[in-house]
């Protein structure tokens, strides 16, 4: 049997035993090496606003309305303009083909198999035509706006052009989190191979080599064409501190014909600037901890955002999903849908496209039951009135 199908097979396989989202972390940790396992699962300073993010939806307890003889809730949304058959969007991340070879144009195919999209990330590792071709499938883009308004751009018709239907601005990185994690690998900032560090980063390659064969079958090619110029020898993540300013948005609002989201927002004024400079969507997040460790947890500043907006934009939310009542929790404070990043992060790790629709296929199978329990019967019905004492998350 050829070695790639062998791959497939054996992804196949470890997709069936994932069980829960924690369970694709577990094997995605045995499967790479722990500098690449650490630069998904880090976080900033002392990782203060990850475990924070969890911890609020640890804190929501439900009001079951019990009675309906209802089995089947209906989870599909609208968002932004596209139907989904359930409210969860793959986040932008970057290198993503550092995981597995099936990289971006796997978590595309994922995300469209089970009814969703994906968000192509600017240092995504591979570039926009070739996830548009790869996966012939629709997918928003996210934007690091670093070398100015003008080279952004050029990006973004590209990312029209190759049928992007939602810009996501990311705001939150006016500089990069301190990932200390990264550092104690002697790859921080921003992600860098050198002659000071390939030693070590190689013994831990050779540690796990099911990782490496993979990557070497496909051949490990990081192209940066999604991120515009950078040096040769710059950083994996050159181009991702991004200073931006409001007026910045105005005008990324004139130049992009699709649907604007901003990402990163965590105050009312925030989310009123956004509206303001023409976004349609916002997304709550503080990057998944990985930027200001002070942040508050998203679904704590969820209900401020979405009073603030009101009907002006649809709020998304992302940070520490973990479970499909996590989703449901999200969506009775406001949220239109979540978005979820580590844990695809894992799933690709774990078993490739595989393990991205295995995680996918958790998260709706968890929201069913829950909506069930709850005594629910659609999405749309989700308040408020749905969460007990303490929900003042
Ligand atoms: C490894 C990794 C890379 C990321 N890269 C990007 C990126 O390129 N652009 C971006 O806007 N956000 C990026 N994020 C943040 C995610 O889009 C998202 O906000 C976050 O992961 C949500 O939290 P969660 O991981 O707890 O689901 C990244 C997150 C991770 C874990």
């Amino acid at each position: 049997m050829p070695l790639s199908e062998l791959l497939q097979r054996a992804d196949l396989y470890s997709a069936s035993r994932l069980h829960n989202l924690d369970d694709a972390r577990r094997v995605a940790r045995r499967r790479l090496p722990a500098v690449v396992f650490d630069y998904v699962d880090g976080a900033a300073d002392d990782e203060i606003a990850v475990r924070r993010n969890r911890a609020a939806f640890e804190a929501v307890t439900f009001r079951p309305q019990m009675g309906s003889g209802m089995l089947a809730p209906d989870l599909s949304v609208s968002v932004l303009g596209r139907d989904l058959a359930f409210p969860v969007v793959l986040a932008p991340c970057g290198l993503v083909r550092l995981l597995h070879p099936d990289g971006a144009v796997g978590v595309a195919r994922a995300a469209v198999s089970r009814g969703t999209i994906s968000t192509l990330s600017t240092v995504a590792g591979s570039s926009i035509e070739e996830v548009a071709e790869g996966a012939g499938v629709p997918m928003w883009f996210q934007l690091y706006a670093s070398g100015g308004v003008e080279e952004a751009g050029e990006i973004i018709k590209r990312a029209f052009a190759a049928g992007s239907e939602v810009l996501v601005v990311t705001i939150d990185t006016p500089t990069l989190g301190n990932r200390e994690r990264d550092v104690r690998h002697g790859v921080a900032p921003p992600l860098r191979v050198d002659p000071h560090n390939a030693v070590p980063l190689g013994l831990q390659v050779l540690a796990r080599p099911r990782w490496a064969v993979q990557l070497a079958s496909t051949g490990l090619r990081l192209s940066r064409r999604g991120a515009g110029p950078s040096s040769p020898g710059s950083g994996m993540l050159q181009g991702v501190a991004s200073p931006f300013s409001w007026s910045d948005v105005a005008a990324l609002r004139q130049l992009w014909p699709g649907r604007l989201v901003v990402k990163g927002v965590l105050t009312a004024e925030d989310a009123r600037r956004a509206v303001a400079a023409g976004a349609e969507g916002i997304v709550v997040s503080n990057h998944g901890g990985r930027q200001l460790d002070g942040a508050p947890a998203t679904l704590r500043v969820l209900p401020e955002v979405v009073a603030a907006v009101g009907d002006e934009a649809e709020v998304l939310l992302d940070g520490g999903v973990r479970r499909g009542a996590h989703v449901v929790a999200a969506l009775a404070l406001g949220a239109r849908a979540v978005l979820i990043g580590r844990p695809y992060l894992y799933g690709l790790a774990a078993a490739g496209e595989r393990g991205v629709v295995r995680v996918l296929e958790l998260l709706e199978t968890e929201m069913r039951r829950t909506m069930t329990l709850m005594g629910c019967g659609s999405v749309k019905d989700l308040g408020p009135d749905w969460l007990g004492e303490p929900h003042s998350c």
